[in-house]
């Protein structure tokens, strides 16, 4: 059978990053810096995806502007076709760096923002004076013409802001926010305590502030709106389904189904150091292992939603319930949902310190 070619690219240009934030979506186990795959790997990788079929790449990390090479990346990347999304905390660019990227083929800019408060924000990413340099960063994306979209990642220490960080975005100049709450893998998982909020704060934010801010935006404003797993009545359809619509490049050139996709033990990876995309792309096992719907097992297999939601995450479900090829417990159609419900419905103190992203192994429990 033919397999449709994927969509999207992410391209995890590098795993360094000069923010901390404890719910970063890399993995536990940071890809080191004499790790990464170099400029022309890259590159061939690049064209490789066009030919593939790929449309978009999002150049991604870690903070893709740690890399050196980033204009020269952006250039491979738009010169084989692709359109090219630059995922980025905005530290390490600067005006001149960002003319660069203009004049290599960038086409869009996506910036994360922690919150509105200078200091809660600079405390959540770890480095003082990270917001400061994010809103100049915003106002040199937006002077060069370039669209700009506002990541704001949303968890218990800054929901009750939400209004504001959209208020923030219309300022800087966006054309489109991403309001996400935060998705529990890797280290937001290990920090779900200090950063889940509480069921009330989830409906004021999705009932009553991003509608009443979309009313109020309409027309200037495009807000999206990720909601959090934990309180949803059926999972999201992770990644469109494994295998079918994106594909990751970690830094070290490994291939992923999922940036979350190393958390499943006994997948193996192939890289694009030794194969072709397409390869790996149509035959790795870790894409054919969970790609379609024949792998299910009950409730999904017989679910009528398997073909919208794809059984959920498969991450998630390895997360929570020891085995990926259960049903998202997120599911209330899951036996195992009960689970999910009692952390979501657990009170939790406001004031937790989070473990902090770092490359160096931490003590977890
Ligand atoms: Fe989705 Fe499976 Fe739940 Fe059905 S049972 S809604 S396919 S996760
Ligand atoms: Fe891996 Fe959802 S994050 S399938």
């Amino acid at each position: 059978m033919a397999i449709p070619p994927p969509l999207g690219l992410l391209a995890e240009l590098t795993h360094r990053c000069p923010l901390r934030c404890p719910y970063c979506s890399n993995p536990l186990d940071l890809e080191r810096r004499a790790a990464e795959l170099d400029t022309a790997t890259w590159l061939r990788v690049f064209d490789d995806a066009a030919s593939l079929g790929v449309l978009h790449v999002h150049l991604s990390g870690g903070e893709p502007a740690a890399r050196a090479d980033l204009v020269a990346l952006t250039r491979g990347a738009a010169q084989a076709g692709l359109y090219t999304n630059l995922i980025t905390s905005g530290v390490g660019l600067d005006r001149v760096r960002l003319e660069q990227l203009v004049d290599a083929g960038l086409d869009h800019v996506q910036l994360s923002i922690q919150d509105v408060l200078e200091d809660a924000a600079d405390r959540i990413t770890g480095l003082p004076g990270a917001h400061a340099r994010k809103r100049a960063v915003a106002r040199d994306v937006v002077a060069l013409g370039l669209p700009l979209t506002i990541n704001a990642v949303v968890h218990r220490g800054n929901i009750d802001r939400v209004e504001a960080m959209i208020a923030e975005a219309v300022a800087l100049g966006a054309r489109r926010i991403e309001v996400a709450h935060v998705q529990y893998y890797g280290w937001a998982l290990r920090n779900r305590d200090a950063l889940l909020p509480s069921a009330a704060q989830v409906a004021a934010v999705r009932e009553e502030a991003v509608e009443r801010a979309r009313g109020g935006h309409r027309g200037t404003l495009v807000i999206d709106y990720v909601a959090p797993d934990y309180f949803a009545r059926y999972p999201k359809p992770c990644a469109n389904g494994w295998g079918r619509r994106s594909l990751n490049v970690t830094p070290s050139g490994k291939v992923l189904p999922c940036h979350a996709a190393e958390s499943i033990p006994g997948l193996t990876f192939w890289t694009v150091r030794e194969r072709p995309l397409r390869d790996i792309w149509e035959r790795s096992p870790a894409f054919t292992i969970f790609r379609g719907m024949d792998w299910m097992r009950e409730p999904c297999a017989s679910c009528p939603r398997k073909s919208v939601d794809f059984g959920g995450c498969r991450c998630q479900a390895f997360a929570l319930t020891g085995d990926a090829r259960n049903a998202d417990p997120v599911c209330t159609l899951s036996p195992m949902n009960s689970l999910v419900r009692s952390i979501a419905g657990t009170e939790r103190g406001r004031e937790q310190t989070p473990a902090y992203r770092t490359f160096a192994r931490v003590p977890f429990s």
